[in-house]
């Protein structure tokens, strides 16, 4: 599945992604830039923050608990398609997900 990622300067960058890794791990392999991910993809430092396209929050699983107070304290603004990409598993269904990353993460 293929994953677009808009970053900070509005560029994209198109990632060919593998099934079962985290959005997260995608954007590091891939070298995307603004993705810090400091915890290593446990879910405790919010700093592996995205805004999902609208098109596709319905493709996801809701964010759980944990996941959701991280996002109420994540550095730039929280909105409606803010998730931690860690949290993000590729999948076939996923194809074409776009997602953008946010201008700051700590
Ligand atoms: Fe730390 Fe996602 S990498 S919460």
């Amino acid at each position: 599945p293929v994953i677009t990622f808009i970053q900070k300067d509005g560029s994209s960058r198109a990632v060919e992604a593998k099934n079962g890794a985290s959005v997260m791990e995608t954007a590091i392999h891939a070298n995307v830039r603004g993705i810090d991910a400091e915890c290593g993809g446990s879910c405790s430092c919010a700093t592996c923050h995205v805004y999902v396209d609208d098109a596709f929050l319905h493709l996801l699983p809701e964010a759980d608990e944990m996941e959701n107070e991280l996002l109420d304290g994540v550095a730039s603004e929280r909105r409606p398609g803010s998730r931690l990409s860690c949290q993000l598993t590729v999948s076939a269904q996923l194809d074409g997900l776009t997602l953008r990353i946010p201008e700051m993460q700590a």
